[in-house]
């Protein structure tokens, strides 16, 4: 057994190298003594190997971690998380104004818990079997003991009556586990992903220890009203738990009121509004047009590499678009940046070879020396080089097949301060149920897809001024700070009386 697979409250103890160990380090003044504390199955913290001023990690941007800084701030939290790669790990740590505790795994777990249970089991079961879920006993036995050492942590340092607010599909288990330790502690959970329905969730041989492991929590959070409801089915179906109309789960053996509700995530609208204007990312989108020798027309897709973000599908949309000279005399390119994601596990190395032969084959068809028709980027890039991105592309092209939410929509509206450009957004996607006013498709339907992607590119200014204003306006109101104080204004009341903002799923029991 490495350090990192080893009983998380000793693993924490001996694995804080002195000098590293932030305010209050592990093991010292700070056990027991947080009131909030954030658990997510990654930190928010990138390794900075040659970082002589810091102390090897830097903060990483995103707006979950920008959204619940205030709260941090205010009551001392912290945030637990895994680092990212298998080993040992620092302990607790201060990195860019946050205090961090992080759980190590060994590599072992890495394979079994994250690349198996999480991103071969849950993720493709959850986004509705695009791709065949794997059950294996031994994925699921790593997948509880990295589960109960999340929940380890987390209860040797919240102090008493805290809160705490458990993050997705990694970490289903944590409410439980965290509440058979610490009865005391207050404790939410929030899911990123979809929720399936039951015919899907049935599948799982483990379906009953997962609604368990959720009713520990006092509010469980979904992106939409449908994965709420999808959730309290699968209480009444697997754990023969009943529910009353209302939103509310009864959990047993205790009787606990558990509210299940919807709550759509959000960004940091004003912070990447800002940035979008700034002097450097206005100049830096002029000089992509030009880099890329200023065609009529940018399309632009970015996503992880992912199955579930039907990349393959635009890009066949797009080829035959080409194939039918549909642009006309304009010409056109598609930007599509692939974050690497998960590049250990099978089917996301299957897709990435299929997007490279349609990309090279649509290249090799439609590209001209020093002309490609896809600048396909598989790197990751940094929010100011995203948000010029965004401002230079003209139709932004978000086609998922399944997305819990899926915040480059709402990123490209925000960074959209001009009110013009246009997004085509899958109905599948989170976002489709708030940004009503844009392109919406089925992804599935090549040719829909092809007809959307082509009124897009020839609505006139005045109908894209008015989708885009829609979308603004619906943002501005409901950004990643207000979606935070919502949640957890909910989880201060919950179970007792839920806050007229929140959408209570509706129970069709
Ligand atoms: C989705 C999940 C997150 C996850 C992220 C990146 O957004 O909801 O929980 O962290 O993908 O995936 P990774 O496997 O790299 O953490």
């Amino acid at each position: 057994m490495t350090e990192a697979a080893g009983d998380a409250e000793e693993t924490e103890r001996r694995q804080a190298p002195a000098g590293r160990a932030g305010s209050g380090g592990a093991g010292t003044a700070s056990s027991g003594s947080r009131g909030f504390i954030l658990v997510a199955n990654r930190l928010p913290v990138d390794r900075v190997p040659d970082d002589p001023a810091g102390n090897g990690w830097r903060r990483s941007p995103g707006g979950l971690v920008t959204a619940v800084e205030p709260v941090m701030r205010r009551t001392g939290g912290l945030w637990v998380g895994w680092p990212g790669a298998s080993g040992e790990v620092p302990g607790v740590f201060d990195v860019g104004g946050l205090t961090v505790a992080s759980v190590g795994l060994s590599e072992e777990e890495v394979e079994d818990f994250y690349e198996g249970f999480a991103n071969t089991t849950l993720w493709p079961l959850y986004h509705d079997v695009i791709v065949p879920p794997q059950y294996h006993r031994r994925w699921w036995e790593a997948y509880e003991k990295v589960n109960r050492r999340f929940a380890a942590v987390t209860a040797r340092h919240a102090a008493a009556g805290a809160t705490v607010w458990v993050h997705d599909y990694q970490l289903q288990l944590v409410p439980a586990l965290l509440r058979r330790r610490r009865p005391d502690l207050r404790i939410g959970f929030f899911d990123h992903i979809p929720f399936p329905g039951y015919e899907i969730f049935a599948q799982l041989p483990w379906r009953r220890q997962i609604v368990q492991g959720l009713l520990g929590a006092d509010l469980i959070g979904f992106q939409r009203v449908s994965d709420a409801t999808n959730f309290l089915r699968a209480c009444r179906r697997a754990a023969g738990v009943v529910t009353r109309p209302g939103g509310i789960a009864v959990a047993q053996p205790d009787g606990r009121e558990v509210r299940v509700g919807a709550f759509g995530i959000s960004i940091d609208v004003v912070g990447l509004e800002r940035l979008a204007r700034s002097p450097g990312v206005v100049a830096r989108a002029g000089q992509i047009r030009a880099e890329l020798g200023h065609p009529d027309l940018i399309l632009m897709g970015a996503d992880r590499l992912d199955y579930t973000k039907g990349i393959l599908h635009r890009l066949k949309a797009y080829e035959e678009l080409l194939d039918e000279g549909r642009f006309g005399d304009r010409r056109a390119v598609f930007v599509q940046v692939a974050t690497p994601s998960r590049e250990r596990v099978a089917e996301y190395q299957a897709l990435r070879k299929d997007v490279e032969g349609v990309v090279g084959r649509i290249n090799g068809t439609h590209g001209r020396l020093g002309r490609p028709a896809v600048h396909y980027l598989h790197h990751s890039y940094g929010t100011e080089e995203m948000a010029a991105l965004y401002r230079a592309a003209d139709v932004m092209v978000v086609t998922p097949l399944r997305d819990g939410m899926n915040l480059v929509a709402k990123e490209y509206v925000a960074c959209r301060y001009t009110d013009d450009g246009a997004l085509v957004l899958s109905e599948f996607s989170g976002a489709a149920d708030e940004l009503t006013a844009a392109f919406l498709v089925n992804p599935h339907d090549i040719d829909g897809l092809k007809d959307t992607v082509v009124r897009a590119c020839a609505a006139p200014r005045p109908q894209l001024r008015r989708r885009m204003r829609a979308m603004r306006r619906r943002l501005a109101a409901w950004d990643v700070a207000r979606w935070a104080e919502d949640y957890l204004a909910a989880l201060r009341t919950a179970p007792l009386r839920p806050r007229e903002s929140w959408t209570v799923a509706a129970d069709p029991s």
